[in-house]
């Protein structure tokens, strides 16, 4: 860990601690819950989704000292959470707590968690609107869209939406996005996912720096 996260590790628990009383220990005793399930009956539910969605954007200022007021990152390395699909963030957050993808930061905050937080949280970040920049080199971002239209677009969505099942991409951060690229590349290491491996293997620094041109500048 670095000395930045060292300190907002300690901070962030510390603001956990003061605004989520008994969070830590709660979480302990309770039968597992199926987020999704849970999430699926907020969604149908307009009373239950007010009340979970505040109580995630209370949770939500402990997640801004890294992800930025609304999950809008002001730091190039840290993703964005604002307009994410709440089913993406859930299964994210599965994946951090049974080490499938590895950030011990983020899997002990998360075990931290009640599962209505986790569920108020991703809806309170679905609400929040990404706020992107134009591409600083256009041509280098055209020749993104030519590779972007050739492959992911078929998951992630013309736009880069992506859907209730893939990841929203569009206005994502770019140092983020070019880590992340890399990772799944490798097929190996704190992120994988044979999906992703397949459709990056044959991809060049150069076309990730391309894509993520792009990527990065859509709305
Ligand atoms: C100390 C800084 C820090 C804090 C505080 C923090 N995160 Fe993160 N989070 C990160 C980093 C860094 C990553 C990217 C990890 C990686 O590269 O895989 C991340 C990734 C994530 C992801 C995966 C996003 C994606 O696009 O795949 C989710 C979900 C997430 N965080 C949720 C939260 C929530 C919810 C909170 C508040 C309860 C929070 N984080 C607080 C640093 C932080
Ligand atoms: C066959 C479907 C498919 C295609 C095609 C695809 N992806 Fe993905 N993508 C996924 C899935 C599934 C995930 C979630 C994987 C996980 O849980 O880590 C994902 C995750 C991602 C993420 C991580 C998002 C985040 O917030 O951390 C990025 C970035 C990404 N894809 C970019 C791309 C790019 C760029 C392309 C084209 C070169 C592409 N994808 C093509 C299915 C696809």
């Amino acid at each position: 860990m670095s000395l930045t996260f060292r300190f907002y590790y300690a901070l962030a628990f510390a603001l956990l601690a003061t605004s989520m009383p008994g969070a830590a220990q709660s979480s302990k005793h309770q039968p597992p819950v199926d987020l999704s399930a849970r999430l699926a009956e907020a969604q149908a539910n307009p009373q239950l989704a007010t009340d979970l969605t505040l109580k995630g954007r209370r949770v939500a200022m402990v997640c801004a000292n890294c992800h930025g007021e609304g999950g809008n990152s002001v730091k190039p390395d840290i993703p964005n959470l604002a307009g994410q699909n709440p089913n993406y963030l859930l299964e994210q957050m599965r994946q951090f707590a049974d080490g499938r993808r590895r950030f011990d930061f983020m899997e002990g905050m998360i075990k931290a968690m009640s599962a209505d937080e986790k569920v108020g949280v991703v809806m309170f970040f679905a609400t929040q609107t990404v706020l992107t920049t134009p591409a600083k080199d256009p041509a280098l971002a055209a020749k993104g869209k030519a590779y972007f239209d050739k492959i992911c677009f078929r998951c992630h969505g013309s736009d880069g939406h992506g859907s209730q099942a893939f990841a929203r991409i569009a206005g994502q951060q770019a140092a983020y996005l070019a880590t992340t690229l890399k990772r799944y590349r490798s097929g190996q290491g704190t992120r994988t996912n044979p999906l992703m491996t397949d459709n990056t293997r044959h991809m060049t620094d150069a076309d990730i720096e391309a894509v993520v041109a792009y990527v990065t500048s859509l709305k």
